[in-house]
């Protein structure tokens, strides 16, 4: 009884051909999407990784999970056993599976298939103390070659039940939870990455960011600064996570900004005198500690500029002050 495989997640997203442009810049192709949905996927697979949709607002639409042979059989029946009722696929959404809601309300289709074949990579070659696998060979990749996702690793939810999704999805789905920190976050898996579906302790359910895999280090930061270059903001990064030991950098997807003046769980958003007031607002919505960037900032800086969506800042330092 389990789960094997992240086969794909899904958005609603305000503007599809705005999105479309954020995951082709990011490397992904587009797989001929239906009248319904964009659908992206990596180079050379043959299975689609992103679908698109058009709504309202931008939020999590369904995330889909591969099962294949018996496996499929035996998920169906432990969602049956755990009373867990099936729904039709939503509109426009690819028909067949299991449809079903996570407790939080995310719409999950479990299908009888296994993980896309992956094109082969070439492996990487590395200098060591002793061994020489390369020489008079650089090391980074050619400035001008198309950086691409060699597949889809993972996506992190936002969930007010940290607990009650777990079982869920290990319970249920049969996902293996490979690490937690205590209530505030937790890394499930169903294949061999360290996780496929992580959890992260909220006041509401939410999607906060997919991960792909690519070839290098080189590779991140090579694709961070096309991003960068075609316009794209900027999230943070590179980093290394601690738990996963992967190389990351978070790439700001198109949103919708922020409003600075109602910022309850930062430092910036109350009064001079108590400073340390958002600390139990953060508390109260699961989040890490934290809330000081802006503030630090802003004392840093002679002026903080935002832009009107609140989505962009310009730091002026005048150098004759
Ligand atoms: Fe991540």
């Amino acid at each position: 009884m389990a789960v094997r495989t992240f086969l794909h997640y899904a958005l609603e997203v305000p503007d599809q051909t705005v999105g479309q442009r954020f995951y082709e810049d990011f490397g992904l192709m587009d797989g001929a999407g239906s009248r319904d949905a964009v659908r992206l996927r990596p180079e050379g697979h043959g299975r689609d990784a992103v679908l698109l949709y058009g709504g309202p607002r931008k939020h999590l639409h369904h995330l889909c999970y591969g099962a294949p042979g018996e496996d499929f059989a035996r998920v169906r029946e432990s969602l049956a056993r755990a009373g867990v009722r099936e729904i039709d696929p939503p509109r426009g959404a690819p028909e067949g599976g299991v449809w079903v809601r996570d407790p939080d309300g995310n719409a999950v289709n479990v299908r009888d298939e296994a993980a896309p074949a992956l094109p082969a990579d070439s492996p990487l070659t590395l200098n060591g103390p002793g061994y020489v696998q390369r020489e008079v060979i650089r090391g980074y990749p050619e400035r001008g070659r198309r950086i691409a996702p060699r597949k889809l690793g993972h996506v992190l939810l936002f969930t007010p039940d940290l607990e009650r999704l777990i079982r869920f999805y290990t319970g249920t789905l049969g996902m293996k939870l490979s690490d937690r920190s205590r209530g505030i976050i937790a890394f499930l898996r169903c294949n061999t990455d360290h996780h496929t579906l992580a959890l992260l302790s909220s006041h509401a359910p939410g999607f906060h960011h997919a991960s792909f895999q690519v070839g290098s280090v080189d590779e991140i930061a090579m694709g961070a600064m096309r991003m960068a270059e075609r316009g794209w903001q900027p999230g943070w990064g590179l980093g290394r996570h601690v738990i996963g030991s992967n190389f990351v950098y978070y790439l700001r997807d198109p949103g919708p900004g922020f409003n600075r003046e109602n910022l309850q769980h930062a430092a910036v958003g109350h009064s001079q005198g108590n400073p340390m007031a958002h600390f139990d607002k953060r508390q109260e919505l699961g989040m890490r500690p934290g809330g000081f960037g802006i503030l630090l900032v802003r004392n840093l800086v002679d002026e903080l500029v935002y832009n009107e969506r609140g989505n962009e800042v310009i730091l002026i330092k005048y150098t004759d002050r």
